[in-house]
């Protein structure tokens, strides 16, 4: 392939510790060793489709290793495929504006364009690709359900946000006699609300892949109380619900590319067990500390090694992947697959067996 020594870096939807740890790494390879030159796009997809962009200098993508968030700014509305644009009071109209898009990144003279996001951005990715662009996908979400990678980079910073949390309110909880809830992120997957669970120890773990039965629940607190521990930590992923329940959903987000917020199930949680149990209940949403301040060094180890394998695969061609990580080693999966749906714990999950074996209470 005829090459221009020129690629650009897009990060898009939600934001999540470790993603400037890509960034770095991604621009200084490609600088360092191959001389290229390196943009970054600006807000996502959005930059995209208005041409909004910025040159990376060496010294832009350095000193931001430890920085949470992104430099260069994100959105989750920006699809150029369904882009939405207000029509005043008839609401939102999504137009497809993929060929403004498709024009944009012609005019930049890129070899490959990365995109460092979740699911969405990963399939706008893919839709890009089948369009003739070539890109790479870094998989980025604290909700680490993507599709062919064992881990997402800002799973681990969001765990042990979360699992600090929970560990600060035993002693508030083991004070007031009290059964604290505790909603996590995560949307319909339970993967950080099991490990901070796990890891914190806590009494009761509710997620989205196994709905609970309340009187489960209930039993449990009232248990550890007749045993004289009269307290109980739960913890509750946002996308969890009862047995022939629904999911409670705190907004939704039309023209964003997945227009359910969850949020609220700790509070519905709260009353029932409060009202059962006769315990008095607290309710704490995480909400987005998960997503914030700086990456733990196991999330900046991890946004290196993605980073600087995703220059590798630009210099052998490897457009239309994604670098995952499977066991240890980093692994290219094709963007097709990630873009074919989220990836949930499955029932089988050896931790869900050794969480049960110490006592623990999925609600089932
Ligand atoms: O996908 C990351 C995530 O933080 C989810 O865990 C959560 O459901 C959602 O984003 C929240 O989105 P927003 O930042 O739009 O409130």
């Amino acid at each position: 392939m005829r090459r221009n020594g020129k690629i650009a870096i897009l990060t898009g939807g939600g934001d999540c510790p470790g993603i400037n740890a890509v960034i770095r790494a991604v621009a200084k390879k490609a600088m360092l060793e191959y001389g290229m030159e390196v943009i970054g796009i600006k807000d996502g997809y959005e930059g995209i489709i208005h041409n909004y962009y910025r040159q990376f200098s060496f010294d832009d993508v350095s000193g931001i290793l430890t920085l949470g968030g992104t430099i260069l700014g994100t959105s989750n509305t920006a699809n150029p495929y369904r882009y939405p644009s207000k029509k005043g009071n008839s609401g939102t109209e999504f137009n497809n504006v993929s060929q403004t898009a498709l024009t944009n990144i012609a005019g930049l003279g890129i070899d490959c364009l990365v995109c460092i996001g979740g699911d969405g951005t990963l399939s706008i990715a893919n839709s890009l690709f089948i369009d003739g662009v070539p890109v790479i996908g870094v998989p980025k979400t604290i909700d680490n359900d993507i599709q062919g990678t064992d881990i997402t980079f800002g799973f681990n910073s969001a765990v042990t946000i979360a699992t600090e949390g929970v560990d600060r309110l035993h002693t508030t909880a083991q004070s007031h006699h009290r059964v604290m809830i505790v909603e996590l992120m995560g949307r319909n997957a339970g993967w950080i609300t099991l490990q901070t669970g796990v890891a914190s120890g806590c009494e009761v773990i509710l997620i989205p892949e196994i709905p609970y039965d309340i009187a489960k629940v209930v039993e449990k607190v009232k248990d550890r109380n007749s045993q004289g521990k009269r307290f109980s930590i739960i913890v509750v992923a946002e996308g969890a619900r009862q047995m022939g329940g629904d999911v409670v959903v705190q907004r939704v987000i039309k023209e964003s590319t997945d227009p359910i917020r969850l949020g609220g199930i700790g509070f519905v949680l709260g009353r029932e067990i409060e009202e059962l149990s006769g315990i008095e209940t607290r309710t704490v949403v995480m909400g987005h500390l998960q997503r914030s301040g700086v990456p733990t060094p196991f999330d900046r180890v991890l946004a290196t090694r993605l980073g600087c394998r995703a220059v590798d695969m630009i210099m052998n061609n490897r457009f239309g992947y994604m670098v995952g990580v499977i066991g240890d080693s980093l692994k290219e999966v094709s963007l097709g697959e990630v873009a074919k749906g989220q990836r949930n714990i499955p029932l089988d999950e050896p931790l869900i067996r050794d969480a049960r074996s110490v006592g623990t209470c999925f609600g089932d």
